[in-house]
């Protein structure tokens, strides 16, 4: 994590909820240091040249399922024109290998100073690498008007990939990579692609890493393959439609409330991200320019996410005294235990858990219960005692350079706080991979520190 991230986040996260400044030290675990040799550094940056007004006609991205046939075919020729070019100018920065190239390098190393995930730079920084691609993407095809589709893997009825990802399913297609492990008919698992807990955030430090967690990191592990880990996930042609769809939740979040803003410091608004436009020119964007992207970067979101969640309305979140962790479990003192029954009818309750201290060997999904017997027979949803899920995205997929691991994760505990409550002893938290049917390999979950976060509703 570059250190004016951290210590910006850091700042704002302990001036926000008056934390002690020593627990919050290491908020995000990269394990890895240098990261390897798979991707170049993007070419030649030296003399960058600041964005400027962009004045194409403002266009809808749309979801990746419901395009015309026409527009299908659109968007593969747009692939198709970068992957070939790939191949005739492997020095073109515009090409596909290029493009993929960047997001590795960004993800920690190859001589990138910058660490573009688990960090406040997650959001702005993948949406400038979008809208950028973008433009290349519609110069290729000579079409300003191309806009990215998006996969709205929250829509019940999206859950497999886009069909023209996928069909045909082999390398006749431009948007077809042999590595995934979801195949063409299979659904995402329904706990994935669930945006609600980072939906629920009332301030951005909060929501970029809910969002960047979970749905953002399952949908990586659920493809798997090249998505499977952050070095290798832009070879891949669905990261795109797949960040869309993050980016307009993003929008969605920003659109549900006059008081869900960008941050407001002079030192993430002024955070630069430079990138190769369609003429090959080096840009650099800062964050505050990317904010808006309606009026901006020209293009708008057909259609939100709270089609189909939705989002109730809190006005701030509080933090329930008298919840702590003593001995590494969570312990519930009377006083907040009379506190929650008296608020639960009227509000939402979550768990946070901070830092949580997972294996980065490998990218998973992991179900997180509060009853060791339920994690064993991890029957996930179902069970009276989960609590939710934690992602681990891995830098690579050879795991020489650690893994992208939630700094903190809510859990609804809506349902089952009343369960919770009647259970008086002090709680432990397992988790087991959610492909684990077996409950074979259940651990306790340890983490840096607990909190118990109640919104009323106005
Ligand atoms: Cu930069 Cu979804 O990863």
């Amino acid at each position: 994590m570059h250190s004016k991230d951290r210590e910006d986040s850091r700042r704002e996260f302990i001036a926000r909820i008056g934390f002690d400044a020593a627990t919050l030290l290491v908020p995000v675990s990269f394990a890895g240091q240098a990261f390897g040799q798979a991707c170049a550094p993007p070419g030649n940056t030296a003399n960058p040249v600041a964005w400027t007004r962009d004045c194409r006609t403002i266009q809808a991205r749309r979801p990746a399922s419901t395009l015309t046939a026409s527009e299908i075919t659109k968007l593969k020729n747009a692939y198709k024109a970068m992957r070939d070019l790939a191949v005739s100018d492997p020095a073109d920065p515009r090409g596909f290998t290029h493009q993929a190239n960047i997001h590795c390098h960004n993800c920690g190393g190859g001589g990138s100073s910058i660490q573009v995930h688990g960090t406040l730079r997650f959001l702005p920084w993948h949406r400038a690498y979008l809208y950028f691609h973008e433009r290349i993407l519609g110069h290729l095809i000579g079409d300003t008007n191309f806009r990215l589709p998006f996969w709205d893997w929250e829509n019940p009825a999206h859950r497999k990939m886009p069909g023209a990802y996928t069909n045909p399913n082999n390398a006749t297609n431009p948007l077809f990579n042999g590595t995934r492990a979801l195949g063409p008919a299979d659904d995402l698992d329904p706990t994935s692609g669930q945006p609600a807990t980072a939906l629920a955030q009332t301030n951005f430090n909060d929501f970029s890493p809910e969002l960047e967690g979970a749905p953002h990191g399952s949908v990586h592990v659920d493809v798997g393959g090249d998505m499977g880990a952050f070095n290798s996930a832009a070879r891949d042609p669905i990261f795109y439609a797949h960040h869309s769809n993050v980016d307009k939740i993003w929008s969605d979040w920003m659109a549900a409330d006059v008081t869900h803003t960008a941050p407001a410091t002079a030192a993430w608004q002024n955070q630069t991200q430079g990138f190769f436009d369609e003429n090959k020119t080096w840009r650099t964007i800062r964050n505050i320019d990317v904010v808006n992207h309606e009026p901006n970067l020209r293009y708008r979101y057909a259609g939100r996410s709270y089609d189909f969640i939705s989002i109730r309305c809190f006005l701030r979140w509080d933090i329930v005294a008298n919840v702590s962790l003593v001995n590494a479990r969570i312990r519930i003192a009377p006083l907040a235990r009379t506190t929650l029954r008296n608020t639960m009818e009227k509000s939402v309750t979550h768990l946070r858990i901070i830092d949580p201290k997972l294996p980065s060997d490998r990218s998973a999904n992991y179900n997180v219960y509060y009853d060791e017997r339920d994690a064993k027979e991890n029957k996930g949803k179902g069970a009276g005692t989960y609590l939710g899920m934690l992602s681990v995205v891995l830098m690579d997929k050879e795991s020489a350079h650690g893994a992208s691991i939630p700094r903190q994760a809510d859990f609804d505990l809506s349902p089952k706080l009343k369960a919770l409550l009647d259970k008086t002893d002090d709680i432990d938290l397992y988790y087991v991979d959610r492909n684990d049917k077996q409950g074979s390999r259940v651990s306790k979950l340890p983490f840096r520190s607990v909190q118990m976060r109640v919104a009323k509703e106005s």
